[in-house]
């Protein structure tokens, strides 16, 4: 495992949504792009084959097989791109799909989708590479064929980005920040879009405006950061400072001097015995942030107080797994009304469930801010395409210190 520095870059962005999901593969444009010799195959190779890991069954990281003959993901839809992906990244979303998660509900997006087959399945829901094709709804000036994007695939997909080519919406992609490298892009988006919609969608931070545009917003308000040193709290914090919040963050001793690098006002080590004590001084908060899978129920039982605490860990689509669609969905309702119950009559405050959300504006937040040199991308480890296994066992140790980025072609 090869450790990777973060950096600062730039840049400058907006995708937009385009309607009509009309077809087809065959109104597509596509084109060899200009930027990299190796990048994207002229259009009479676009009908090879292509490398990529996949799963045909659900368990452990045994079940991740590699093959070079899989079939290229083919646009569907006016609306769609072809992206040959230079990097991609892996994410606890990846670990947990692997062993079943969330299959139940994830199926019938699937089926409504024309994807109707379980298996093969391909994991990876962010990455960094070169636009090789369009639908012909996507006229986007800033979406020529051979653009440098960065990406996410929205979760229903079932051909994800750990492969060479990636099938994705207009909306999801967006030119790549110029002054960030492959590596740094691919890390930013999936964590980034989470935090962001955990914050201005789900928890309001920044009023109407922050929810249905890119303005952000949220100065004064004070959010505490639950596991600040991973992905998704590592970027939360660096948003946050950036509209002028005050910010305090958990995390363990080794990464408290790095989350106190990234701007959190005040950080507590969650593994000291006063670490609640010290939450307590400074409560209560405008919001309380989970990215350290704590769950709602934690929220009952922390000793301060909260106006809304928003959690990445909901247990929605464990619920729908264990119980199915109707009785998974009641049990939903029955757990959020139980937990907020108890949270409004101990700690006065809402719990909330957040989630990843493929926003184009959101991306058009985060761009925003790389191109001010408000988010620094956290690299955790950089893994080979063909280590794919070995990232998702560093990911399994836990205890991230940003992301784990897995590269397909050198930069
Ligand atoms: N709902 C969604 O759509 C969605 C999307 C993305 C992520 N998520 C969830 O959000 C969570 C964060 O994701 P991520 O990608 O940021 O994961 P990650 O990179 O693995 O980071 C999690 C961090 O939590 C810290 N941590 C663990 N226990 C803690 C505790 N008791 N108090 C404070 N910090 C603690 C760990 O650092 P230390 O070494 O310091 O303990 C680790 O760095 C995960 O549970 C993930 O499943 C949900």
């Amino acid at each position: 495992m090869q450790a990777a520095g973060a950096t600062v870059k730039r840049f400058g962005v907006l995708p937009r949504l385009f309607p009509a999901r009309r077809q087809f593969a065959a109104t597509a444009s596509q084109c060899e792009p200009t930027d990299s010799p190796q990048s994207p195959p002229p259009s009479a190779r676009l009908s090879m084959k292509m490398s990529g890991w996949q799963l045909h069954n659900y368990g452990g990281i045994e079940e991740l097989q590699l093959s070079d003959k899989l079939k290229l993901p083919q646009i569907r839809s006016s609306d769609e791109c072809l992206v040959r992906v230079r990097t991609t990244a892996v994410n606890p979303i990846d670990l947990a799909m692997l062993g079943g998660y969330g299959s139940k509900l994830l199926n019938q997006f699937r089926c409504q989708a024309n994807d109707d087959i379980e298996f093969p399945l391909t994991l990876g829901r962010e990455f960094c590479g070169v636009l090789v094709q369009k639908g012909m709804g996507v006229c986007h000036q800033q979406l020529q064929l051979g653009t440098r994007v960065w990406g996410v695939v929205p979760i229903p997909n079932s051909n994800g980005a750990h492969s060479e080519y990636v099938v994705v919406p207009a909306s999801c992609i967006a030119p790549a920040p110029k002054l960030l490298d492959d590596s740094e892009a691919t890390s930013v988006l999936y964590a980034g879009l989470t935090a962001w919609s955990g914050m201005y969608i789900t928890g309001g931070l920044g009023g109407p405006c922050g929810a249905a545009t890119s303005a952000g917003g949220g100065a004064n308000k004070r959010v505490l950061v639950l596991g600040g040193s991973g992905s998704v709290g590592s970027l939360a914090i660096q948003i946050l400072k950036s509209q002028g919040a005050q910010v305090l963050a958990t995390c363990s001793e080794n990464a408290v001097e790095m989350v106190r690098q990234l701007g959190a006002d005040c950080v507590v080590d969650y593994t000291k015995p006063d670490a609640m004590e010290q939450l307590c001084t400074y409560a209560p908060y405008d919001i309380v942030l989970d990215c350290a899978g704590q769950g709602g129920q934690a929220a009952a039982e922390s000793p301060y107080d909260f106006r809304q605490y928003i959690t990445f860990n909901s247990p929605l689509l464990a619920n729908i797994d264990k119980k199915g669609l109707c009785l998974g969905a009641l049990q939903n309702v029955s757990d959020l009304v139980q937990t907020n119950v108890r949270t409004a009559t101990q700690r006065g405050g809402v719990v909330k469930w957040g989630y990843f959300y493929p926003a184009a504006h959101g991306i058009e937040f985060l761009s925003g801010l790389v191109e001010r040199g408000k988010l620094i991308p956290q690299i955790d480890s950089t893994f080979d395409f063909k280590d794919m296994p070995k990232a998702f066992e560093r990911l399994k140790c836990g205890h991230m210190r940003g992301k784990i980025v897995v590269k397909l072609q050198t930069e």
